[in-house]
């Protein structure tokens, strides 16, 4: 027995023994793998947030500002006034989205909204802002996003699904020939102004890819395939007849795509991509870069001022729009040290998107003029960055910005905090459209909580007039306020209205106030109807001697 215990004790010291070295190792291997992978950690998020201890600057030659259009009249009057603002804060072109507010004339002519520009005035802006030195990049789009003509019906059927009237067939000898023409007619238009260094053909957001050929045919093409296939023909067009016309493409089909495939263009291509994120922190592939920087002459890349938030947003958030041209901004200054290469690489230009519609057939986002704060941030960072920072770290500039723990820019015009814009500290025009859309913003929030009081308060009118129990002067409380909101819609819908006909044309004024207010006074209206059928309910009567209604 003793013996037995006596060899249990020492193999219960040899296990105590052997547990102590192994969770000794375990605590090393534990230490050694924290430091290892924290390592790693730190390195991975360091991506972005490389040390370069050296005075570099961006080389950015074109700062284009875009301007969308789509079912969006912006006055010709009002962009000229925005031009010396531009100019004086970096702009040197303008990317022209027009849509369906261009002249097309001939076979084309039904594409034009009925109160599209006017070929005259249209050409007298143009010459305008070729004179005061910008450059003028028209966009066609020529494969997705072609809504404004294939929604009529004598386009109808060149979609590639019957049901989706965003994507153009390109299986049909037809589509190659209306492209053409589309192309042609905005091309020869500003060459006839002045000869046309670049013009974008959009190819972004291809969702309907080959899907119109019948079923029964197999072993099509790819869908990368297909696009490849139709950039080189649409480059090739352009390069026979305006050979000196650079062709900008939005990059997202090129992304991910197999190295080998981007041998469709060669050295002598006049294609060049435009690499767009409009995210806080954009999602950038280094392969992807440096497989554009092998393949194409120049990079053009994207950020976005306004359009980038919720399909109906009234105002760009400020911070995200910083974030998003300040990562941009940060990536192109040392990416290539990202991958141990000491080129500099440099990127052709910087296009500032600013969406008016997510598409055609989307209702209206930020407007423009109450947009400028966020284009300024945008323009401010990028001359920082052109203009050389030093850059002692990632947070070099961003220590200059920093009052107060917020973020603060400010020219000689304004004061932009990014969480407490104050529009009284920033002269900018737009700045009336933007408190008047503020304080509207702020009866929607009001009113959606008197909504909700409302229908609270519906249930239980409807719940007590089965017993004629109806407290009248609640009732009239209720049905005064919302008569008051109604009144403050009203006013705003006027004003609104009149200061908005500075900016746009009077279609999309109502468009955009109807889009704003109606939904709120039908449900107004709504509520009013339903209080007016119990407003004549008799007053108290006894009460039951069960009490029944109290049990809801
Ligand atoms: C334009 O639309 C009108 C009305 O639908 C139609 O009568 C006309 O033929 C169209 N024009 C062309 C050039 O297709
Ligand atoms: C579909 O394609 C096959 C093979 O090319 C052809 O024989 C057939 O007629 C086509 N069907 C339709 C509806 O176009
Ligand atoms: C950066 O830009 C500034 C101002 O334009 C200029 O003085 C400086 O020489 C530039 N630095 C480099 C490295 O190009
Ligand atoms: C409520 O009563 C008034 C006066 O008796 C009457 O004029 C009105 O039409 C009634 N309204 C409804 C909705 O029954
Ligand atoms: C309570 O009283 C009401 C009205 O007198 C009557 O309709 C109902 O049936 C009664 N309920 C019960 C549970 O007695």
């Amino acid at each position: 027995m003793r013996i037995t215990w006596k060899m249990s004790t020492s193999k219960i010291k040899l296990f105590t023994t052997a547990i102590m070295i192994i969770s000794f190792y375990w605590f090393l291997s534990y230490i050694l793998l924290e430091v290892w992978f924290g390592k790693v950690e730190e390195e991975e998020e360091d991506i972005i947030k490389v040390k370069v201890p050296i005075k570099m600057n961006v080389s950015l030659n074109y700062v284009v500002m875009h301007i969308d259009l789509k079912r969006t009249p912006l006055k010709l009057s009002y962009l000229e006034t925005l031009l010396p603002m531009l100019k004086d804060n970096g702009v040197n072109s303008l990317l022209m989205e027009y849509e369906d507010m261009f002249p097309y004339e001939g076979k084309l002519v039904n594409l034009s909204a009925e109160n599209c520009y006017k070929k005259l005035e249209l050409k007298r802006f143009i010459s305008t802002a070729i004179g005061s030195g910008f450059e003028i990049i028209p966009m066609v789009q020529t494969f997705g996003h072609m809504e404004y003509a294939l929604k009529l019906s004598e386009f109808q059927h060149l979609r590639e699904r019957p049901l989706n009237p965003d994507s153009i067939c390109l299986r049909k000898p037809e589509s190659m020939a209306f492209i053409r023409h589309l192309l042609e007619q905005v091309m020869d238009f500003h060459n006839a102004i002045r000869p046309l260094k670049h013009i974008h053909i959009g190819c972004d957001d291809l969702n309907h890819v080959n899907k119109c050929h019948n079923s029964s045919e197999k072993g099509c093409l790819e869908k990368t395939d297909i696009f490849l296939h139709h950039v080189k023909s649409l480059s090739d067009v352009i390069k026979s007849q305006y050979p000196d016309t650079i062709v900008l493409i939005w990059d997202d089909m090129l992304r991910g795509i197999k190295p080998d495939k981007l041998n469709y263009f060669d050295q002598s291509t006049n294609v060049q991509p435009v690499c767009w994120e409009y995210g806080v922190l954009p999602q950038i592939s280094l392969a992807n870069f440096f497989e554009y920087h092998e393949k194409f002459p120049h990079i053009w890349i994207a950020s976005a001022f306004r359009g980038a938030e919720a399909r109906t947003a009234t105002f760009p958030e400020l911070s995200s729009r910083y974030q998003n041209v300040f990562s941009w901004m940060n990536f192109i200054l040392n990416h290539p040290k990202l991958k141990g290469v000491q080129k500099v690489y440099n990127f052709r230009g910087i296009i500032l998107t600013g969406l008016s519609r997510h598409s055609h057939m989307d209702p209206p986002c930020e407007l423009l003029p109450i947009s400028i704060p966020s284009l300024l941030i945008h323009l401010i960072v990028i001359e920082r960055f052109k203009s050389g920072v030093v850059i002692d770290g990632y947070n070099g500039f961003e220590e200059e910005l920093l009052r107060n723990g917020r973020y603060v820019f400010i020219n000689s015009k304004c004061v932009i905090d990014l969480e407490r814009f104050d529009s009284s500290e920033c002269k900018f025009d737009g700045q009336e459209l933007y408190d008047l859309i503020k304080y509207f913003s702020r009866i929607t929030l009001d009113l959606k909580e008197a909504f909700y009081d409302n229908e609270r308060s519906l249930e239980y009118v409807e719940f007590y007039s089965q017993f004629d129990l109806i407290n009248k002067n609640t009732l009239a409380d209720n049905v005064n306020m919302l008569h008051k909101y109604l009144e403050e819609i009203g006013f705003f819908e006027n004003k609104c209205a009149s200061i908005m006909s500075k900016y746009y044309e009077r279609d999309f004024v109502n468009e955009y106030i109807n889009h704003k207010t109606l939904h709120l006074k039908k449900k107004i209206q709504r509520l009013l109807n339903i209080y007016k059928i119990y407003y004549n309910v008799s007053v108290w009567r006894r009460t039951p001697i069960n009490n029944t209604y109290f049990v809801a």
